[in-house]
């Protein structure tokens, strides 16, 4: 077994345990990670909020919220029984120094190593640092794990992560994008690393250009205060879509280490061509949903949801065309897409091949012999290859048909649930294996590239463009790639 296939006794700390994300997603995925045997047996966990709640409350508001969030074929009394003795609860004011003692004391005489999770506003995390730091709780293995946002900008983001870096090593830190954890992003690794028909012709040589869509029909379920102030370039794009980016885009690292991998993810982020005032007029588009209808539920518009000021001129979708200066992707543009309220969830990358250099066949059918790679991240996962093949007849000719080769991640697995993101990303935080999480440089080298965006946009005046809820944005995201003769794939 690896060193980091070792499942290490942890005292993982939860500030923030009676939040929202605490209680959909991360006892959730706790709660999964014990049912499949991966936390150690000496693994405790324990909830720190400023709740008065006692240890009794705390573990029936656990329960609950695993009844409601679990499915019920994976809820099992017994599983829960063995689970609820990990969990213990500590009224802590996140603020009050002395409060941090209860952690110490709690840790005292145990070799368990110390993994905090940072499920609070950012505006706590030098608090919550400091205090840990006051109490003596921080020894070299330590672990501390934030999550987004890391900042609305360069600047804010550097505050946050000198904040941290004060108390806690780079070695240290985990910070999450919860994209990393998903299986199909992981499993882009393996198909372009451990495929050479792939990875041979991973290049400008073979391919004219990449899609990027991710796509939600969800609205801003009632974040208003919040997402107004970031819209979808800080919230979707900085983040989580840069981040898939650099996954199709990055070099081989010539070792599967965390620093090997995140060494070319940001070769990729800081080879990113700066988009300007003079040019995002082609090569970015805003939108801001308007009142519509998604799956058939009439749905208001981003300037009637709930909380909001009536007026605004945030986006809620961005299609925008990247270009990454290198030799491997010289001339092949990256388009993007992300929004919400759109048609349909999905969140797919599409490799759209070079065509022949010379073509035989009936002129009538050039639009199909473009070979396509679809990797589908949600809502199922799975690949699919789209070749050409021959029409079987004996009085059609060469008539040619697009046919996919189907790579369904869950044929043949039978019974094997696909893991939600966060379980993974807890594990190997608890492993002490940092190559699924962002590094300060790479988060860095990401605001750089977006604020120029921001700044440009603002330079330039741009007005958000509306899209009815329930479509696949404003017009112009489909005049930005057609522009360069391509079509978004449907
Ligand atoms: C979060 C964003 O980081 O990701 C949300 O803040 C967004 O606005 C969510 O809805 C999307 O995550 P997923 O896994 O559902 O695609």
């Amino acid at each position: 077994m690896s060193a980091q296939l070792i499942n290490h006794a942890c005292d993982f700390v939860l500030f923030g345990a009676r939040g929202d994300l605490a209680m959909r997603k991360l006892f959730p995925a706790l709660y999964q990670l014990h049912r499949a045997g991966l936390l150690h047996s000496d693994t405790r966990l324990i909830g720190v909020a400023r709740n008065e709640s006692t240890q009794e409350e705390f573990i029936e508001a656990v329960q609950a919220t695993l009844k409601r969030y679990v499915k019920p074929a994976e809820y099992d009394e017994g599983s829960w029984e063995g689970f609820s003795k990990r969990l213990h609860y500590l009224k802590v004011e996140m603020t009050k120094a002395a409060d941090y003692k209860q952690i110490t004391r709690f840790a005292e005489g145990s070799s368990n190593t110390l993994v905090n999770y940072l499920s609070t506003p950012p505006a706590l995390f030098a608090d919550i640092c400091k205090n840990l730091h006051l109490s003596g709780a921080i020894q070299p293995n330590t672990r501390i794990i934030i999550e987004k946002p890391i900042g609305h900008d360069l600047e804010s983001s550097k505050e946050i992560n000198d904040t941290v870096a004060q108390y806690f090593k780079e070695e240290q830190v985990y910070r999450i994008d919860h994209y990393l954890g998903k299986e199909t992003v992981q499993n882009l690794i393996a198909l372009r690393f451990a495929n050479n028909l792939f990875g041979s012709q991973w290049n400008q040589n073979y391919i004219d250009h990449v899609q990027i869509t991710v796509a939600e029909t969800v609205g801003i379920e009632g974040r208003w205060g919040y997402y107004d102030k970031v819209g979808q370039m800080r919230d979707m794009v900085q983040n989580h879509v840069l981040q898939l980016l650099c996954m199709v885009a990055m070099d081989p690292p010539s070792q599967l280490t965390a620093d090997g991998i995140r060494d070319e993810k940001l070769k990729v982020l800081r080879a990113l061509r700066p988009i300007t005032a003079e040019n995002v007029a082609r090569r970015a588009v805003r939108g801001q949903y308007t009142a519509g209808a998604v799956g058939g539920a009439a749905c208001p518009g981003y300037k009637e949801e709930e909380g909001s000021s009536g007026r605004s001129n945030t986006e809620t979708f961005v299609a925008l065309r990247a270009n990454i200066d290198n030799w491997r992707w010289a001339s092949v543009p990256f388009y993007i897409r992300t929004g919400k309220r759109m048609a349909t969830r999905m969140a797919e990358i599409v490799i759209v091949y070079k065509n022949q250099p010379h073509y035989i066949f009936d002129p009538k059918q050039k639009s199909m012999v473009t070979n396509k790679l679809i990797i589908r991240l949600q809502p199922d996962e799975g690949i699919r290859l789209q070749v050409v093949t021959k029409e079987q007849s004996l009085d059609k000719g060469m008539a040619l048909q697009s046919r996919g080769l189907n790579l369904n991640f869950s044929e043949g697995q039978e019974g094997v649930r696909t893991p939600e993101a966060y379980e993974r990303l807890i594990l190997e935080a608890m492993r002490g294996n940092q190559s699924l999480f962002v590094r300060r440089d790479e988060i860095e080298a990401s605001w750089r590239w977006c604020d120029e965006l921001i700044k440009a946009w603002d330079e330039s005046g741009d007005q958000v463009k509306p899209y009815p809820a329930g479509s696949w944005g404003p017009i112009g995201s489909i005049a930005l790639i057609e522009r360069d003769g391509r079509s978004w794939h449907e």
